[in-house]
């Protein structure tokens, strides 16, 4: 997955280069800045002093010492003051750099605290929101691997209306597994029911009389329809890219899924994905909630309403809302895995 939030001291991960977030000086500080310092050792702090510091908005290399990362990108967020004095375009300029920096020494992986969102006051959700656009842009051009690392849960904070909205959704649809299955049925007989479908050979001739409407129907549209239902999780999905006139690079950037695995659907016609890989193909060709139980359903899985992961996922597509990088941000919110591989 080229984009990942996920909940870790940045000082343990092991990735190419970590991002620092540092102050003008680059002479250590707390936070972050103090962790690092402090896992790294006295090596980082003597080659910080050869640096001459960075403006804010800028970012400077060194090597990692002692930690389990090969480099350390320091760079200097924005202090907030009320967001009408540049600060966005002054952290967008920090990730931008850095990510640069990491292209520039063929870093393959990377891991970001939130920059600016501890002492420099950069309101979490925001902070957040600048992060996940320019590294989600930058990835759209490039092959990397990048983290966003959450050092303490408190500290991460999608918008509250977003959150509460999630939260009054999955509360109206959430079924308890547990549900009183009765109740249940009798809530579901409650509900005018479609006439049972009889079940029919699926030839084309036996498909024909049923409809008795040869006349209405274009052979080669019935043919397409009638290959649909066998085609595999890896035909619709190559289908789909054609019908919605994507690349294959622009459908596996925008599901978040990387180029290997990509690949790998591509050229095995029964592969069988796991349900976030699905669903996150099915975010990325926008479709609606039934093609999407469609394309589920080729891979073996069906949406849930005893899941919460399943539900939020409804709750975006409800929304019209397709981008994965804002829901994999309330999925993590909501302590659900991600979508992606
Ligand atoms: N791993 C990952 N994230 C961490 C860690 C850690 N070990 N420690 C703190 N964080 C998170 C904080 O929770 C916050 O969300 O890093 C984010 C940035 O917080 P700060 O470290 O306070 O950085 P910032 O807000 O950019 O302020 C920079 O603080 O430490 C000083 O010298 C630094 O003057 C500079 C200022």
């Amino acid at each position: 997955m080229p984009l990942e939030i996920v909940r870790n001291d940045i000082t343990k991960m092991k990735v190419d280069a970590i991002v620092n977030a540092a102050n003008e000086s680059l002479l250590g500080g707390g936070g972050v800045d103090g962790a690092i310092h402090s896992a790294a050792g006295a090596g980082l702090l003597a080659e910080c002093r050869t640096l001459c510091g960075c403006k804010t908005g800028k970012a400077k290399i060194t090597g990692g010492y002692n930690l389990p990362a090969k480099y350390v990108i320091h760079t200097v967020g924005p202090i907030y003051n009320d967001g009408k004095h540049g600060e966005k375009a002054l952290l967008e300029s920090c990730y931008r750099e850095s990510l640069a920096l990491a292209k520039e020494h063929q870093c393959e992986t990377v891991a970001f605290p939130l920059i600016s969102s501890g002492v420099y006051g950069y309101p979490k959700d925001q902070a957040l929101k600048v992060a996940i656009d320019v590294i989600s842009d930058f990835l759209l051009e490039n092959e990397m691997t990048v983290y966003i690392v959450i050092f303490d849960k408190a500290a991460y904070k999608i918008s509250e209306k977003l959150f509460s909205d999630i939260a009054e959704y999955i509360d109206d649809n959430y079924v308890d597994e547990h549900t009183d299955y009765s109740r249940e049925r009798i809530r579901m007989n409650a509900l005018p029911q479609a006439a049972p479908r009889k079940r029919r050979k699926k030839s084309d001739d036996d498909f024909l009389e049923m409809c008795d409407c040869k006349a209405m129907l274009a052979e080669d549209d019935l043919n397409a329809k009638l290959k649909q239902i066998d085609e595999s999780f890896s035909q619709m999905l190559l289908r789909k890219i054609d019908e919605k006139g994507m690349t294959d690079a622009e459908c596996y950037k925008r599901a978040n899924i990387d180029r290997k695995l990509f690949s790998k659907i591509r050229s095995d016609v029964n592969y069988k994905p796991s349900k976030p890989t699905a669903l996150a193909f099915a975010i990325s060709l926008e479709l609606s909630l039934a093609e999407t139980e469609d394309m589920l359903r080729k891979a073996g899985f069906a949406l849930s309403h005893s899941n919460k992961f399943d539900i939020i996922i409804e709750y975006f597509i409800s929304k019209g809302n397709y981008n994965i990088f804002e829901i994999n941000e309330a999925l993590f919110a909501f302590d659900q895995s991600l979508l992606g591989a």
